[in-house]
């Protein structure tokens, strides 16, 4: 048992490797040559967007957008039962979401924001793609492993195993090839070129394998010190007020010794503070807390509260001004769902075609 956990764990370690090296290699290509790239990405619609979300993945799907790039983001609403018995508060956190998204710089007239259950021909290709992976395969994956241990729910739902193939049809019925996610996922991008290149090998050559681009941020912890998570209540959201944020900060956990450094192995809950700072203000971390130095917890979550507030101000503004504009906010989604209809429709005929169910 403990020999196959640590395999997995050393195997885990060597995938994220390889990703972040292979995450610099496309940063040249993305620089060299953009037009070779559509960009799909996406999240679940399980609570507010948050820091972590921030400057994980978010800030990069608009520098990509920016840099001229076809950028696709899925609101994926079944992904929310892979875990839970229904999917609440849906509507209120798609709405969220759609305000984060264009808050932060997603312009629709450049980028397509949409959700599965818009979108019929993609969920359908999820059929043929489900012939192309074993059982075996799916019970192998480490991120489907840890959602199940930390589920709500007492059984194990069919959608939760096999939830990564439907999250290939997502990627491959717009023919994504540059998917900027957190490290979590690299199992699934792992399912999803599996799922091309069985499909190309099998029926010709319709898929790209699509590529991970992994953020060069490191990753940031909730202010407990563990994951920052929707479900946790250790995050703070793009849309939080800047009491709210300075509420937060304060109850952040730190540590007994004064003086600040920047040490993330031995002081986390310390360290992820002066990162989010760094990132925040666009700064390097171990200057950061150089800086504050003997000023101890105090100073550094004086600093910690306004960098955050002062950066998100802009992005806050903006969110509360497209909230007064719901109309308009829906009728961004609806326009996506049209355009990821299109595609989808193309897609799967092009998939009938090949698979001989094209008359
Ligand atoms: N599984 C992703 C998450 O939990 C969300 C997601 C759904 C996604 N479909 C995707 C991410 C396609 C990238 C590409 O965050």
């Amino acid at each position: 048992m403990t020999t196959t956990a640590t395999a997995a764990t050393a195997d885990t370690v060597d995938v994220a490797a390889s990703a972040r090296r292979r995450s610099v290699e496309l940063e040249q290509q993305i620089q060299q040559n953009p037009g070779r790239f559509r960009v799909m990405t996406g999240d679940r619609p399980t609570g507010p967007l948050h820091l972590g979300h921030y400057f994980g993945t978010l800030h990069n799907r608009v520098r990509l957008q920016d840099l001229g790039m076809d950028v696709f983001v899925i609101i994926a609403d079944y992904q929310v039962l892979t875990d839970r018995d229904v999917a609440d508060r849906l509507i209120e956190h798609m709405e969220g979401m759609l305000l984060d998204y264009l808050a932060i710089g997603i312009d629709p007239a450049r980028s397509t924001v949409f959700n599965h259950s818009a979108v019929p021909a993609l969920n359908q290709l999820m059929l043929p793609f489900l012939s192309l992976v074993s059982v075996a395969e799916l019970n192998r994956n480490p991120t489907v492993k840890d959602e199940i241990a930390h589920s709500r729910q007492s059984a194990v739902s069919g959608l939760m195993f096999t939830y990564p193939v439907h999250q290939a049809a997502d990627i491959l019925f717009c023919k994504g090839n540059l998917v900027p996610v957190g490290q979590d996922q690299l199992p699934h991008l792992e399912v999803t070129r599996t799922v091309a290149r069985r499909f190309n090998e099998r029926y010709g050559a319709v898929f790209p394998e699509p590529d991970a681009l992994l953020s060069a941020a490191p990753l940031l912890l909730g202010t407990d010190g563990t994951k920052m998570s929707k479900s946790r209540g250790n995050s703070i959201a793009l849309g939080a007020t800047a009491d709210e944020t300075a509420r937060l900060i304060k109850g952040a956990k730190t540590d007994a010794e004064r003086y600040i450094t920047y040490d993330p192995e031995n002081r986390p809950g310390v360290s992820s503070l002066v990162l989010l700072a760094a990132l925040c203000m666009d700064r390097d971390p171990h200057a950061v807390a150089e800086e504050i130095g003997g000023g101890g917890a105090t100073a550094l979550k004086r600093t910690v509260t306004e960098a955050v507030n002062s950066r998100m101000a802009p992005i806050r503004a903006r969110r509360a001004e497209y909230a007064r504009d719901m109309g308009y906010v829906r009728s961004v989604l609806r326009a996506g769902n049209e355009r990821a209809n299109e595609i989808a429709a193309a897609t799967l005929d092009e998939v009938r075609g090949v698979m001989g169910g094209g008359i």
